[in-house]
């Protein structure tokens, strides 16, 4: 949900300021623009749409060199994705400039007042109004840090605000509340990001800011002041991946890219968590084995395909720890008034760790008294900092818009975690545990060969490209499988897609299918023989109806074969782990679909990565 970088140093800041906001452009692309201190004055440049259409801008008319600057990208919250809208947004006098994520809740009224003072507004957003407050504020005297703070301590809502002042290029300053924003350190340079992505290829050196404070980034370095102007200090930490990471590798886009890298990420995950004596280890749980033992409910709270895994995570820990599992959508949970207490374990599920829907559910947790353990990718950013315990998935950046290598990470730090409480609580012998581990450690070899025979998917795809409707039946574990395919189709190719529990079909969806509805069936392990069968009922009751059944279906399971037009095979695994393997294909499937119609694949209209708004 916007994109925000500042810089100050020896190099050129616009050069610094755009390669960032390229790789923050993920998280919102309405519109960008960047904001430099040039010889006392402001040199600003904006434009709707995409990056690129700054860049075409700034290279029509170029801007003076400068070495202090910021930029943004946007995804549009107050007001339509147009230039006047787009920020950096200036004070009435052109002397600060500002960007925001986030929303100012009470915007209306400092509106207000300032046009009753005067002021001229000149874009819809609330934006501008904190670029007003703060020119205000330098032009009486303070300086740019001073007045972020006496501006920040009017404002409500969520916000990160970064700024410059015209007739001060030695520093640029930033304030954060519930909203993400990482400092990057550099030798006579520093820098501001959104993500540490902004400036990973200056520096792997970050700064970890709290809430509710104010920092100050100049050549020579870094101060941070709390709301009321305390000193405070960051958390210093090291970024453990590099550029390349953040690059497409010869892809031509990122989520392909990141679906090719799920054998690795989901071995990264699984890394390190085993003792010399075999017993598993979580080197982030930050919390007691007695306090795992008192846990006597859990609730998973997450959104979009975050929530999905915590679907498949309520079969795992269920049946291996059996404590009763609630999954709750996180933008639902508070005001539903759940029972919570002490013994209730809250897993908040975020691959960006910033999701202000999760978010305010684990605050809202917390407050009852719950424990919260976070599962999250992204280390330093605000849900596992305000969470009790956190397991860190190791899929590595995840720039693609949908959700992929983040999916399938999230799915083994459940699996983990499940064990993890089944060895705390005994509920399952030590060799049992022994044997899922093994069968997780294998896991990315059955992964690999499912990416291996991606290119009878990608002809599957192609023969789609007309296709305005698809439905995706699934049981057990496999249900949220079929709504993680749907929702992928949906964001990627647009077209109207459904995921169901293929036991509920003839409760009324069936009445959907007509003659050659593509219908994806994710069909349950032979092993699981009841489960199985049922679905092949599904199946033929869907197939009777002049549905084009596509079946994912474990090797050596031929039965299936008269009922299924198209069968894609899935290495044999157990029913549990089954979701790692069989959501691959559908990822694949949506993937190369919207490539052929067209799409931005990394970029889905109406979308953002990360969504800190509630
Ligand atoms: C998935 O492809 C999404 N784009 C989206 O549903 C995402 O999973 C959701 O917004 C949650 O994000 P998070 O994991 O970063 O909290």
């Amino acid at each position: 949900m916007c994109g925000i970088v500042g810089y100050v140093g020896e190099k050129q800041a616009q050069d610094v300021v755009i390669e960032g906001l390229r790789r923050l452009e993920y998280r919102g692309y309405d519109s960008a623009g960047v904001a430099l201190v040039a010889d006392g004055t402001l040199a600003t440049e904006k434009r709707a749409g995409k990056l690129a259409n700054l860049e075409k801008a700034i290279a029509d008319h170029p801007l003076p060199p400068a070495t202090t600057g910021i930029g943004h990208t946007r995804w549009a919250t107050h007001g339509a994705p147009n230039d006047r809208n787009a920020h950096p947004h200036p004070g009435a006098d052109r002397r600060v400039a500002l960007v925001h994520n986030g929303i100012i809740e009470n915007f209306a009224e400092l509106r207000a007042e300032l046009e009753t003072g005067g002021h001229l507004l000149l874009s819809e957003t609330d934006t501008e109004v904190a670029a007003h407050l703060l020119e205000v504020e330098v032009e009486s005297g303070a300086d740019l840090t001073q007045a972020m703070l006496a501006v920040v301590r009017r404002l409500e809502g969520a916000f990160t605000l970064v700024a410059v002042d015209a007739q001060d290029p030695s520093r640029v300053v930033a304030a954060r509340r519930n909203s993400p924003l990482v400092v990057g350190i550099g030798e006579g340079e520093n820098f501001l990001g959104s993500d540490v992505s902004a400036f990973i290829e200056h520096t792997r050196e970050a700064l970890e800011l709290g809430q509710d404070q104010v920092v100050t980034i100049t050549r020579a370095g870094v101060s941070v002041v709390g709301f009321d102007g305390t000193p405070a200090v960051g958390r210093r930490y090291h970024v453990d991946w590099d550029l390349s990471a953040a690059e497409k590798d010869g892809h031509d886009w990122f989520m392909r890219k990141e679906i090719y890298e799920q054998p690795r990420a989901v071995a990264d995950s699984l890394l390190g968590r085993r003792t010399p004596e075999g017993h598993l280890h979580l080197d982030e749980m930050r919390l007691s084995d007695q306090e795992l033992r008192d846990v006597d409910k859990i609730i998973i709270i997450a959104c979009g395909t975050s929530f999905y895994a915590g679907m498949v995570a309520k079969y795992a820990l269920e049946h291996w720890t059996r404590v009763p599992v609630e999954v709750e959508l996180a933008s639902e949970f508070r005001y539903r008034d759940p029972i919570l207490d002490y013994s209730t374990l809250v897993v908040a599920i975020s691959q960006s760790g910033e999701t202000a829907d999760t978010l305010q559910a684990i605050r809202h947790a917390r407050t009852q008294r719950s424990k919260v353990l976070a599962i999250c990718n992204t280390n330093g950013s605000t849900i596992p900092r305000e969470s009790d315990a956190v397991i860190y998935t190791h899929a590595g950046p995840e720039i693609g818009v949908a959700s992929t290598k983040g999916f399938l990470t999230q799915l083994v730090a459940c699996y983990l975690l499940a064990l993890y409480l089944a060895q705390v609580k005994g509920t399952r012998y030590g060799d049992e545990i022994d044997q899922v581990m093994a069968q997780l450690e294998e896991m990315p070899g059955h992964i690999e060969q499912v990416l291996a025979a991606g290119q009878t998917v990608y002809e599957l795809a192609r023969e789609h490209v007309d296709t305005r409707a698809v439905l995706f039946l699934g049981r057990h574990a496999g249900y949220p499988v079929a709504l993680e395919g749907a929702l992928k189709l949906k964001e990627l190719a647009y077209i109207h897609a459904e995921g169901f529990a293929a036991g509920e079909l003839k409760h009324g969806p069936i009445a959907l299918v007509e003659d050659g509805l593509p219908v994806f069936c994710v069909v349950p392990p032979q092993g699981r023989d009841q489960l199985r069968d049922k679905m092949v009922s599904g199946i033929q009751e869907v197939r009777a109806r002049g549905a084009r059944t596509i079946c994912l279906v474990e090797e050596g399971d031929d039965a299936i074969t008269p009922y299924a037009d198209v069968v894609i095979r899935l290495p044999k695994v157990p029913v549990l782990l089954q979701p790692l393997v069989a959501v691959v294909p559908l990822q694949l499937f949506a993937c190369e679909l919207a490539t052929v119609m067209g799409h931005d694949v990394d970029q889905p209209r109406n979308l953002a990565k990360s969504v800190t708004v509630e």
